[in-house]
C-alpha cells in the first residue's frame, strides 16, 4: 500500500511562524511539566530529553529538531496542518522513519488536558524519544504490520496496542511506577490522576488490550504496565507476527 506525496506537509525551510501568544503557551506548558517529567517519567524519556535538549522558553523549529534528532536514529518530523492525520498517511510516513507534528497549539483554558494531540504532546511527549535507537526500534515495528494488515480489524488492533504502549504506557523501573506514553508525559493532569492511582492497571498484554476502546475524549479508564522496553517488544510482536 503506498500513497502519493502528502501534500498537507510543509516544507520544512518553509515552518510554521507561531504568534507570541503560542511561545507563551509553549513556555508555561514546559515550565509546568518539566518538574513533573524529572518526577514521574521513566528513564528512556529523561534520557532522550537531556539528549534533545528542548527549549523552555519558545517552540523549536522543525529544522532545529531534526538536527538533533535524525543523527541519531534516522527519524526525521515534518510539519502537518491536519489535526489527525488519517492512519493510512500516519503509518505510510512511519515506515520512512517520519514523524507528523501539528502546527496546533491548545488555548491557556486547555492546559491541564487537550483531548485534540496538539504541538506540545507532539514535541515535548514524542520527539525527545526518537533519539534513542532503542525506542525507535520499537515505533519501526508499527509500520510494517500496519501496512501488512488484511482487515479492519488488524489495523484496529495496531492502533489500540500503539494508543496503550507509546501514548498512554506506563513502565515499572526499579520498583516504582514511571510514565512513558507520551500522551501521559504531556499532561499534567492525567499523569497527576494515574500517579495517584486513580487508574486501573493491568500487565500489558497484547491479547487483553486489542479487547479495549481508547478513550479520547477523557482520561483513559483502564491502562497497562510493562517491566521493560524488551517485554514491551515481545508483547507486541506476539500480535504482529499472527498476520
Ligand atoms: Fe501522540
Amino acid at each position: 500500500m503506498s500513497l502519493p506525496a502528502d501534500q498537507t506537509v510543509l516544507d520544512p525551510e518553509a515552518d510554521v511562524e507561531f504568534t507570541p501568544e503560542q511561545h507563551d503557551i509553549w513556555k508555561i506548558l514546559y515550565a509546568r511539566q518539566a518538574p513533573q517529567v524529572e518526577k514521574f517519567a521513566c528513564r528512556e524519556y529523561l534520557e532522550g530529553s537531556g539528549n534533545l535538549g528542548l527549549p523552555a522558553d519558545h517552540i523549536p523549529s522543525v529544522q532545529w529538531l531534526n538536527e538533533r534528532m535524525t543523527p541519531r536514529t534516522g527519524w526525521r518530523t515534518l510539519r502537518t496542518r491536519v489535526r489527525y492525520s488519517d492512519a493510512v498517511q500516519w503509518y505510510n510516513h512511519f515506515a520512512a522513519r517520519e514523524f507528523l507534528i501539528t502546527d496546533y497549539v491548545r488555548s491557556r483554558d486547555e492546559l491541564d488536558f487537550t483531548p485534540e494531540p496538539d504541538m506540545f504532546h507532539d514535541v515535548f511527549g514524542h520527539l525527545p524519544y526518537f533519539t534513542l535507537p532503542r525506542y525507535a526500534q520499537i515505533q519501526e515495528m508499527f509500520a510494517p504490520a500496519f501496512l501488512r494488515a488484511t482487515t479492519d480489524e488488524q489495523r484496529e488492533n495496531i492502533k489500540r496496542l500503539a494508543w496503550f504502549s507509546t501514548e498512554f504506557g506506563l513502565i515499572r523501573q526499579d520498583g516504582e511506577l514511571k510514565v512513558f506514553g507520551t500522551g501521559l508525559i504531556s499532561s499534567k493532569g492525567e499523569m497527576e490522576h494515574v500517579i495517584a492511582g486513580n487508574t486501573p492497571l493491568l500487565p500489558f498484554k497484547a491479547a487483553t488490550i486489542i479487547g479495549f476502546e481508547k478513550a479520547i475524549w477523557s482520561y483513559n479508564d483502564q491502562l497497562f504496565v510493562f517491566d521493560s522496553l524488551g517485554s514491551l517488544k515481545a508483547e507486541l510482536a506476539s500480535y504482529f507476527d499472527t498476520f
